[in-house]
This record gives C-alpha cells, sequence and structure tokens, in this order.
C-alpha cells in the first residue's frame, strides 16, 4: 500500500494530500475536492466517532478461521466491505485518471476480490455514464448510485441504470445539500415519503433491488422501511454536505434498533481498516462502504490497487474476530463493544 498511496499522492497534487490517516483535518472545506464541507467536522466526525468506539478483547475460545462471507441483497461477498459510490474525478481528485479508467478500476478491484462496486453521479452526464458503462462491462456486477433527479430524468436514469444489468441500484438522497451541484446549477431536493415510495415501486417494477443512502436518524429509517427501501446507508455523505453532523458509529445504534432485521443497513464514513469494519458491524451494521481509501487506492494503483486494499482489510477484519470470538460475520454483536 506504501507504493500505491505515494503513487496516488503524486496523481492527486492539489486535490489530496493522502495523509498518513485520512481524517479530514488538513482537507476541511475543501468541497470540491476530497475534504468535508466547511469546518470538516462531519467528516471528522466520522473518524472521531470510531476511535471513541474500543473493543472487548478475548482470547480463551475456539475460533480460528473466521468466515468473511456474507450474503447482501441476492449477492453472495467473500467479505461485508464494498467501495462506496464516488464521482466527479476531474473536479474532486484532478483527473490525473478518466472517469471511466476510475470506475472501472473501482468495480474491477471490487470484483476480483469478490465484492462489489457502487458507482456515482452528478454534472457532468459522464459520472453515471462511465458507472453505467463499467458495471455493463461487468455483466451488472456493480450497484449504481442515482441522485434524487426530479421526473422524467429519474426515470431515464433509473431505466438505464437496469439496462447495465444490475439487480440492485441506490439513491444518494442525502445529495439535496451538494455544492458541487448547486454550482452546477442543478441543485436536487429531499422526496417524501409518497415520491420515495412511487420511485422504488418503479424500480422494482425494472426487477432491482432499492438502496437509500443518506440516512442518520431512526425516523428516515423507519420512513425509508415503510416506502419499500430494501436497504439502507448510514451515511453523512463523507461529511460533505452538512456541517455539524454526527459521526456515522454515534448515530447506527439507535437506527439498528429501530430497523435491524427488518432490512440490511449498510454504513459507511471513516472506516479505514478491518477493525474500523468490526466496530461498525458490533455497532448495528450489516455492510460497511469504504470511500476515500478506496479512491486513493484507485487512484495509485487502480484495480490491483483497489483489491490490495480491500484484501488487506479482508485480513484485518478475520484478524479482528479471531481476537474478539467471532466465527461469522453474523457473530459479530454488541458483546465486541467495551462497556464502562
Ligand atoms: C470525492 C467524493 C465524491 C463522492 N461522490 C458521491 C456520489 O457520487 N454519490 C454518492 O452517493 N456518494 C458520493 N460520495 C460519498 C461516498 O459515497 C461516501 O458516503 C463517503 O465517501 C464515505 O466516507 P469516507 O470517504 O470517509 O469513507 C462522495 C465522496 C467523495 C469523497
Amino acid at each position: 500500500m506504501k507504493d500505491i498511496k505515494s503513487q496516488a499522492k503524486e496523481k492527486m497534487k492539489g486535490y489530496c494530500r493522502v495523509c498518513p490517516i485520512c481524517d479530514g483535518r488538513a482537507c476541511a472545506g475543501e468541497v470540491p475536492g476530497m475534504g468535508g464541507i466547511n469546518t470538516g467536522s462531519s467528516f471528522k466526525n466520522n473518524i472521531k466517532a470510531l476511535e471513541n468506539v474500543h473493543i472487548n478483547m478475548r482470547l480463551v475460545h475456539e475460533v480460528r478461521n473466521p468466515s468473511t462471507q456474507i450474503n447482501f441483497l441476492g449477492l453472495k461477498l467473500s467479505m461485508p466491505i464494498v467501495a462506496a459510490p464516488i464521482g466527479g474525478i476531474s473536479f474532486n481528485m484532478g483527473g490525473a485518471l478518466e472517469e471511466q479508467a476510475y470506475v472501472n478500476a473501482i468495480l474491477q478491484g471490487c470484483q476480483q476480490e469478490g465484492t462489489i462496486g457502487c458507482t456515482g453521479d452528478g454534472v457532468p452526464p459522464i459520472i453515471h455514464e462511465s458507472g453505467f458503462t463499467g458495471i455493463k462491462n461487468l455483466k451488472g456486477h456493480g450497484i449504481p448510485f442515482l441522485k434524487p433527479w426530479e421526473g422524467a430524468e429519474l426515470r431515464d436514469k433509473i431505466a438505464q441504470a437496469a439496462a447495465t444489468g444490475c439487480s440492485i441500484m441506490g439513491m444518494d438522497i442525502d445529495a439535496a445539500g451538494l455544492i458541487t451541484l448547486r454550482k452546477m446549477g442543478r441543485p436536487v431536493t429531499p422526496f417524501s415519503q409518497h415520491e420515495l415510495e412511487e420511485v422504488i415501486k418503479h424500480t422494482h417494477k425494472l426487477h432491482m433491488r432499492f438502496i437509500l443512502k443518506g440516512i442518520m436518524t431512526p425516523m428516515d429509517a423507519l420512513r425509508a422501511h415503510e416506502a419499500g427501501a430494501d436497504a439502507i446507508v448510514v451515511s453523512n455523505h463523507g461529511g460533505r454536505v452538512l456541517d455539524h453532523c454526527p459521526g456515522t458509529a454515534q448515530v447506527l445504534p439507535s437506527i439498528a434498533s429501530a430497523v435491524k432485521g427488518r432490512l440490511p443497513i449498510m454504513v459507511d464514513g471513516g472506516i479505514r481498516d478491518g477493525v474500523d469494519v468490526l466496530k461498525m458491524l458490533a455497532l448495528g451494521a450489516d455492510i460497511v462502504g469504504i470511500g476515500r481509501p478506496c479512491s486513493i487506492a484507485a487512484m495509485g494503483g487502480e484495480a490491483e490497487g483497489v483489491a490490495k486494499l480491500l484484501s488487506n482489510m479482508r485480513s484485518q477484519l478475520e484478524q479482528a474476530m479471531i481476537l474478539t470470538g467471532c466465527e461469522t460475520i453474523a457473530q459479530i454483536s454488541q458483546e465486541v463493544i467495551f462497556k464502562q
């Protein structure tokens, strides 16, 4: 990873410093760019929230070869880890890789390691077009995320998503806070529960499952479930849409209390290694998304870089499972969390 990171540093000059710990301090306010909005506190809170979670180490047990495999919405994955959707390579990362090459690196690196990559959306259209092309080339092995566009535009993009052959699509409803869309004159708004229900019904008619991303409260999680969402992503968009949000690890337990078992819960934000993955699963998630570390790996080492990052994270997760006595992902529970 050292070489991959140093190459990424070169390629992302002026956009990302590739800090030893990617924690949102150096890049506060850099949106567009790789930072968090304004003071960067929502990005930094993601990191802090995970730092504040401690683990019960347990060694008197029989666990030797834990399994990291999971089923997620009909997909068999080698690990409970996916690449989060990230778009806008030219204005966020400097464009040393073309949008399509970046998307291919993410999708192929994930597939190589037995998991799946998500793709982003935005303005210009090359963002979602690259995602769709990349997923189509892998015979539907990818999860496209769309913005909550109005009316015909959304329906048209959902049809294009279905044409990639994917079985799951998502929508980042929190994009209503994106400066980058506002700057391009294409702001989007929140959806009512009824509007959401209509979109989800339409997606189901096209034989795709629907994930709603940008959930930060139990109320929104319940509304997503009632509207028919098949999964949610607990996310503050990597701290890029609203300043002073809590970290996702802080809100995850209450959201899990509200909807756990009714629909799968994905979480992202500040997850940097396999121990962070274990923490999120113990706090109530079923699967996690990795944002910026995947971007850095893709920029520095393309598909091989992404595969290397994921394989490292999986090994770290396995090691953490052994040291906490968890044989399977389902066995990772609140018991893993140290409580005073
Ligand atoms: C440069 C950049 C672009 C992003 N683009 C999208 C996008 O197009 N769609 C989306 O749903 N989320 C997008 N996100 C948010 C990520 O999917 C994810 O929620 C966030 O990066 C997770 O936090 P982490 O980077 O700390 O892991 C973007 C994030 C970054 C940093």
